[in-house]
């Protein structure tokens, strides 16, 4: 591969096509050495030149550069003798890609419209990677998917802040949002080779614990002192009578207010209430995060209330603090008519104070260089303001750190409403996937009763869970956090489209035909993978194109830590799940002559599909 060497430019360093997993990368290089061969001068100005195509059957890749890089040399005077036209120019690259290069299919090249170039990548080039993996198993466990060099050579440390439900309340459908998503966020940045700081910001400090207290101390005496039974349901009652106290009696309010000051400054009395309510809200959450499969670090407000008065100080000494009227400490930030408010005029602490202390602690004690944040949308203008004030103070450095805020939208009834039951109270979350389980359980065992079933009565409970709870991940996590959906117990269970159910048949059908390769054909696709034996060949265009869908998963994941979007993971497991399906149809897998080959093109499939499920933090299932 002839790179461009022309004095005083610097060509990129020669791709490596086959150690790097990147096919868009490769792809890239050969255009990028066709291109530099044939206006050598231009080299330098050159960025990416080819981007994935949106309709595969017209071609893999596309090239768009011939358009813009003809407008150049046209104003420069500089078009090269014969070349009058974008569409000269694309065949002029062409031209001068290698006919022997490894990686792009020439007799597939294809110039149309203006000047677009659209090219097929390889057979051998997938075969190569594809056998590659398969054989870089250890003693037959999935291989590990390869990432591109440049994902591997940068791993970060990464704080996500995701859940962070409130003590003393019931979580509810926003904070499933935000659990769901952190959750798959923080496995794709793990995957990377990131080092995830998963923290739980719980709300354990807010104005809420004044008028619990002072209420506790009213009607439960014992509260704090005795093991008494109450649990997250108990709570909840304690939080509303204790509002409505707050809401209706001056002199509650007052003492609520009091209490707030007493438990911040220490008193112990104060302390082992709000201790205990910390405590049994603790056990409720953990439950959640239990059934969902969560890892989470607690790390809520009250660790950061110490550590405030010296964030309050730095910002005093850097001169960015106003003092309003009645004394509050704020902080003006661009764009922002608002101020952040370091210190209350009552001289306490808030929800600004701590966030802009915990954003200290993570950029220095922790040493992140990427902060996430991951609320509903609402919260948008804090985290910007929160964002901006850091800068402000000049603890980013922009080349070296990235403060995101992921503001997801709201989870609607399927009457378009805030998503209520149908008595009026917001739905709990547990109440809510007990009921997606439920459904499931109802499903299979009619599969079972028509007999379409290979799983017996007695797994029933177990693929539920896993199918019930995937259904409800994947049915948030396929779309753009940014969007509202409408939430749908028949839609994230239908057996067919872009749901969990869907995607986890297909994956056991994938399995149950590798099942009856042994049962059946005596091929054992274990001892081959086992033995470094797999050879796919790819002849059949389906065979190419599941190829083709499988090896895309290193660019994939290179696209989906820019923004940290699951919904792109989603997006490729349906298109590869669609590629497997057109390749079982078209495709006789047992009994056929390459029937070796298909089946470790199912496994290899299948692989990869519980790669993703596992970054989505979905169970996968074998058989069904
Ligand atoms: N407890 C807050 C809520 O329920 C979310 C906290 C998000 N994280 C943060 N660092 N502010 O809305």
């Amino acid at each position: 591969e002839g790179s461009a060497n022309v004095e005083g430019l610097v060509p990129p360093a020669p791709f490596d096509c086959k150690n790097d997993p990147s096919m868009l990368a490769a792809v890239n290089s050969v255009f990028y050495n066709a291109v530099a061969a044939f206006v050598p001068e231009m080299a330098h100005t050159l960025g990416r030149l080819v981007e994935k195509s949106k309709m595969l059957k017209n071609g893999d890749y596309q090239c768009k550069e011939a358009m813009p890089l003809f407008a150049q040399l046209k104003a420069k005077g500089a078009l090269p003798a014969g070349v009058n036209s974008p569409v000269q120019v694309a065949q002029a690259i062409v031209a001068n890609i290698p006919k022997d290069n490894e990686v792009v299919d020439m007799d597939s090249i294809n110039v149309n419209g203006p000047g677009f170039i659209l090219c097929r990548v390889k057979k051998e080039y997938l075969e190569y990677h594809l056998n590659t993996v398969m054989n870089s198993s250890i003693d037959g466990a999935d291989p590990k998917l390869p990432l591109p060099k440049s994902v591997l050579e940068k791993p970060e440390t990464v704080v996500v802040d995701f859940s962070s439900p409130n003590i003393a309340k019931e979580m509810h459908v926003g904070h499933l949002r935000s659990t769901i998503i952190g959750e798959a966020v923080c496995r794709i940045l793990e995957f990377t080779g990131a080092d995830v700081k998963r923290i739980n910001h719980v709300g354990d400090w807010g104005t809420q614990f004044g008028m619990l207290i002072t209420y506790l101390k009213e009607a439960f005496p014992t509260f704090g002192h005795s093991d008494d039974d109450v649990d997250i349901g108990g709570l909840t009652a304690f939080y509303k009578k204790a509002k409505m106290r707050f809401d209706e009696d001056a002199d509650f309010k007052k003492t609520s207010q009091l209490n707030v000051v007493k438990l911040q400054a220490g008193d112990e009395e104060c302390r082992k209430i709000w201790q205990k309510l910390c405590d049994i809200s603790r056990i409720e959450f953990e439950k959640v995060y239990k059934r969902l499969d969560i890892t989470l670090e607690e790390c809520g407000e009250s660790f950061y209330n110490p550590k405030i008065p010296a964030v309050i100080e730095e910002f005093e000494e850097k001169k960015l603090i106003q003092v309003e009227e009645g004394g509050a400490k704020c902080v003006f930030v661009p764009k922002h008519k608002i101020p952040l408010m370091l210190q209350k005029s009552d001289g306490g602490f808030g929800y600004d104070s701590t966030d802009m202390t915990a954003l200290k602690y993570r950029l220095n004690d922790l040493a992140a260089t990427r902060l996430v944040y991951i609320t509903d949308f609402t919260q948008g203008d804090h985290f910007d303001m929160c964002f901006r004030a850091a800068d402000k103070a000049g603890w980013v450095e922009p080349k070296k750190h990235r403060l995101e805020h992921i503001g997801f939208g709201t989870v609607q009834g399927e009457d378009g409403k805030r998503f209520k039951t149908r008595s009026g109270e917001t739905v709990r979350l547990v109440d809510l996937l007990d009921e997606a389980v439920k459904r499931m359980e109802e499903s299979l065992m009619e599969r079972i009763n028509e007999k379409k079933a290979v799983i017996t009565e007695d797994q029933v409970p177990e693929v539920a869970s896993a199918m019930g709870y995937g259904a409800v991940k994947y049915f948030d996590l396929r779309r753009n956090p940014t969007s509202n959906y409408k939430f749908s117990y028949d839609e994230m269970l239908d057996t067919r489209g872009n749901t969990a159910i869907y995607l986890l048949y297909a994956h056991a059908r994938l399995e149950s035909i590798i099942s009856k390769g042994l049962a059946d054909h005596k091929i054992d696709v274990n001892e081959i993978i086992k033995n470094k034996s797999v050879k796919i060949t790819l002849d059949h265009p389906a065979e190419r194109n599941l190829a083709l869908h499988l090896h895309m998963f290193a660019d994939m994941i290179e696209e989906v830590l820019q923004d940290l979007y699951p919904y792109r993971v989603c997006d490729f497991l349906y298109a590869l799940s669609n590629a497997v399906s057109d390749f079982v149809t078209k495709c006789k897998v047992l009994g056929s002559p390459e029937m070796e080959s298909r089946l470790l093109l199912c496994r290899s499939s299948a692989i990869v599909m519980r790669q993703c499920f596992e970054l989505l933090a979905i169970r996968h299932v074998d058989r069904i």
